[in-house]
């Protein structure tokens, strides 16, 4: 049998690739793909041979993850309650994808993916897998399928010769381009407040510079292009939105997620880039559309949300709302100003070729504005169903 491997480097993928060799008996194909998580890839290829894998691949998915996952995110305004901007959610597609081509490639039996059966994951992974393979190819979750422990994965590890990890991870952290996740240990009381140590990617606002940060970002048809005015590709805007905005100490998000599989959790982010993104998009949209797109667009947006959180990239509802959201977004483009201070993130400026805006309507001294018996009229008329329901109502009580 040959496996192929979604591979992290961590102890329960470790864990795995003996399990599938030693145990399976299986050729184990590891698979691990880039979407920007930094310090988990360095030595993850020599450990996969370190513990018998025939093949690793290493793939390079950052500008593809940008491109096609977080920037339609921030066309949507994706914040999953409101809160989440759904950093692990869109990577799990992306790499499901990326194994699926390895799985094909190497005329694979199954694949296998290190998830937990209490998570999220495991559904995205599961029905991204499914929709591109099939049911021919077996999904393996051996985590899922053993309840496998802490404890429990370093006796395999041991068991076999392997070395053991030594430090001791006090929380479960996954991480990428768009967002930094912390889950457990002392978090899992909802009362306890988030130690400094889990941050990362944000400074506390108490040692944020005590000049403010100014911003400018350009939006084309909804997709972030420039920073202050200059070209960048997706990646470069989003590693340098997180570098300097969480300078600032802005990102941080602490909340209690309904997930799919029937539980409330408590989860720490960090994700400088995706709010400043996301708020700035939002206040364009806000300048650039009638009333009635913005009222339809935040419906689309909340559903586009819950799609992605849900594990359900490959929806066919799914590419409706994306067609909608592109068409929407066809007038978002301009310039938003922003201004980072303490920790706080304010929008202090925006411009478009398509603002509704117009400051000679608003102003009252010099600006056009109707007769007062045109307004008098209008409101007699926009209110008259009303005040007929009530006045009939009343009659007949
Ligand atoms: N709760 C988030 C989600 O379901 C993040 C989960 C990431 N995993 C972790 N071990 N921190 O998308």
């Amino acid at each position: 049998m040959k496996v192929v491997l979604a591979y992290s480097g961590g102890l329960d993928t470790s864990t795995i690739l003996v399990l599938l060799r030693e145990e399976y008996g299986a050729e184990v194909v590891t698979v691990t793909v880039d979407v920007g998580q930094e310090e988990e890839l360095e030595g993850v290829e020599e450990r996969a041979y370190e513990l018998g894998a025939s093949k690793h691949y290493l793939i390079d998915a950052k500008d593809e993850f940008a491109r096609n996952y977080l920037f339609p995110a921030v066309k949507a305004n994706a914040l999953y309650e409101g809160k989440y901007p759904l950093g692990t959610a869109l990577a799990r597609p992306l790499i499901a994808s990326k194994l699926a081509e390895v799985v094909l490639k190497e005329g694979a039996d199954a694949v296998a993916h290190g998830c937990t059966g209490k998570g999220n994951d495991q559904v995205r992974f599961d029905i991204t897998l499914r929709a591109l393979l099939g049911d021919d190819v077996k999904i393996i979750a051996p985590v899922r399928e053993y309840n496998l422990t802490r404890a429990k994965s370093m006796e395999i590890l041991a068991r076999h010769g392997y070395s053991v990890p030594s430090i001791h991870k006090k929380y479960s952290v996954d991480e990428n381009l768009w967002s930094r996740s912390v889950e457990g240990g002392v978090l899992d009381d909802p009362m306890a407040e988030p130690p400094e140590e889990v941050f990362q990617w944000t400074k506390p606002p108490s040692e944020a510079p005590d000049e403010p940060l100014y911003l400018e970002i350009g939006f084309e048809e909804g997709v972030p292009k420039t920073l202050d005015g200059v070209d960048m590709d997706p990646v470069e805007i989003v590693k340098t939105l997180n570098s300097l905005v969480g300078s600032h100490g802005y990102g941080r998000i602490d909340y209690i997620e309904s997930r799919v599989v029937g539980l409330k959790s408590r989860e720490v982010y960090e994700a400088p880039a995706a709010l400043t993104l996301i708020e700035a998009h939002k206040e364009l949209e806000r300048m650039v559309l009638t009333p009635g797109e913005l009222r339809l667009k935040w419906m689309l947006d909340a559903m586009w949300s819950d799609l992605v959180y849900q594990g359900l990239w490959i929806d066919p509802l799914k590419s409706h709302i994306d067609k909608a959201i592109d068409s929407i977004n066809k007038y978002v483009t301009g310039t938003v100003r922003v201004k980072v201070y303490k920790g706080g993130l304010s929008i202090v400026g925006r411009e478009s070729p398509y603002s509704l805006y117009s400051e000679k309507l608003i102003d009252y001294d010099k600006g056009w504005y109707p007769d007062p018996k045109e307004a008098e009229g209008f409101i007699k008329l926009y209110s008259q169903h009303q005040l007929t329901a009530l006045k009939t109502r009343r009659k007949n009580t």
